[in-house]
């Protein structure tokens, strides 16, 4: 489906969000010093934090605060009989037409103008659609033969389906439970695009949840207004997220029913996370395939029965995206602008930045005294360099909560000054105290 354009979405906030990732750290393109490589893209010192805190707040509200849930880390690699079963090495393609005229390829069912070519603008100049299959493939092992072929997942999901038994049985669980993994999933996508939105490399935060067939459709509600509480919580504001229920022509080959967490990005409403109703199509494939028994058998109803599975599945990398574009904010302070990323304390990247008000040692060696306490429990940025206030306005773009300032009245009364990266506002406090008032003033 064509990408909804919404009046209220904001296609300079784009560039702007690019600019300030390259800027500060967060993302960049891989490989730039050699003119970059196909829409890859490097997290730098402040990007990897963010991923990681995003990654940890779902892990957070899916595994750890969950008695129904347990995680998996399994293989990146695995062999043509998985995508065979699952239907990826039939099914997972798009369809991709060519322009006679420039030679640009294009995903058909993504185009504006079905017969005009969006990079040289000619008309009815694409080749018929044909399938296209999105797996990389590769060979394990030192011998190129057939049976050497090997793919990179497209979906960490399979793991879940093809451990199902081992997980189930050594964690004790019966349905409804789920198995959450987090990790790198690789697709070769015909036409990567909108900076780290869609790429052929990224990392995806699964979750598949088996239960009853009869229970299948309460639990795929539940996990929608689940997933959708989770970014509000987080700190996105409801009027930029929607739930889309996907048109029959839409659905994936495995989905019974999907709903799209959607995101108000600069070009319009697109897809942040895909709920999904897999029905028994994955543990019914790969049982049938592997002639091992993929299925539940309930002692006090005597019943065996193959589990359906409802899939959150989200993105970490766009769900990052998504986060810095509704967190980015500007404000006028004294005559000056005031660029503010208001990202949720659990998602910045440094929780505090200690800044010394000046290089002299007697105050950067008590500072890093501070700096060494609060990094015990937090991240924490250092900084010495510049003016304080360019110091701040630096934290500001980064996010940071709040800023520790040791001052010379510290080196006499023992306490700091904190700084709200939101309101501004600064109070005293004193430095034996520090790490309780910070850990109550971000909630964490
Ligand atoms: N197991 C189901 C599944 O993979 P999906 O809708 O294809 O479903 C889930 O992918 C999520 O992964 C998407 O909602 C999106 O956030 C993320 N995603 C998918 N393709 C991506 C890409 N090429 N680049 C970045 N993120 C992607």
């Amino acid at each position: 489906m064509a990408t909804d354009r919404s009046p209220d979405a904001d296609a300079s906030l784009f560039d702007t969000i690019v600019n300030l990732s390259k800027r500060r750290g967060f993302a960049f393109p891989s490989a730039e010093i050699y003119g970059g490589f196909r829409s890859t893209y490097d997290y730098g010192p402040v990007g990897v934090l963010l991923l990681r805190n995003v990654k940890e707040a779902w892990w957070r509200a899916m595994v750890q605060r969950r008695h129904d849930v347990v995680g998996l880390d399994a293989a990146v690699l695995s062999p043509p009989a998985v995508w065979e079963a699952s239907g990826h090495l039939e099914s997972f393609t798009d369809p991709l037409v060519d322009c006679r005229a420039c030679g640009t390829r294009h995903r058909a069912d993504k185009l504006e103008d079905p017969d005009r070519c969006p990079a040289c603008g000619a008309r009815d100049t694409f080749t018929e659609a044909r399938q296209f299959n999105l797996m990389f493939s590769t060979q394990a092992g030192p011998v190129a033969d057939a049976g050497a072929t090997a793919y990179l997942r497209p979906e960490t999901a399979q793991g879940m389906f093809v451990d199902f038994t081992q997980v189930m049985t050594t964690a004790r669980k019966k349905p409804p439970f789920g198995i959450a993994q987090v990790g790198k999933t690789f697709r070769n996508e015909i036409t990567p695009g909108n900076f780290v939105f869609r790429t052929r490399e990224f990392e995806q935060m699964e979750m598949e949840f088996f239960v009853p067939p009869a229970e299948a459709q309460r639990w795929h509600e539940y996990w929608c207004a689940e997933r959708l509480r989770w970014y509000v919580d987080l700190g996105m504001p409801v009027d930029k997220l929607r739930l889309r229920p996907h048109e029959p022509d839409e659905l994936s080959h495995y989905s019974s029913a999907t709903s799209d967490v959607e995101f108000l990005f600069p070009w319009g409403w697109d897809e942040l996370e895909g709920i999904a109703n897999r029905g028994d199509f994955d543990l019914s494939a790969h049982s049938k395939a592997s002639g091992e028994k993929l299925d539940y058998f309930d002692q006090t109803t005597g019943e065996r029965y193959t589990p359906h599975v409802v899939e959150p599945a989200a993105g970490v990398t766009r769900a990052a995206f998504a986060f810095l574009l509704a967190a980015y904010d500007t404000e006028e302070v004294r005559g000056e602008t005031r660029v503010v990323l208001r990202l949720h304390p659990r998602l910045a990247p440094y929780k505090v930045a200690v800044l010394p008000l000046s290089k002299k040692v007697e105050l950067t060696d008590p500072a890093r005294q501070v700096f060494a306490s609060l990094s015990d429990r937090f991240m924490v940025d250092y900084d010495e360099t510049q003016a304080i206030g360019r110091r701040y306005r630096r934290q500001d773009e980064l996010g940071t909560p709040l800023c520790v300032t040791y001052d010379f009245e510290s080196v006499d009364d023992g306490a700091v000054t904190v700084r709200d990266r939101d309101t501004m506002e600064q109070v005293r406090v004193p430095i034996d105290e520090l790490v309780t008032h910070v850990t109550d003033r971000l909630g964490l």
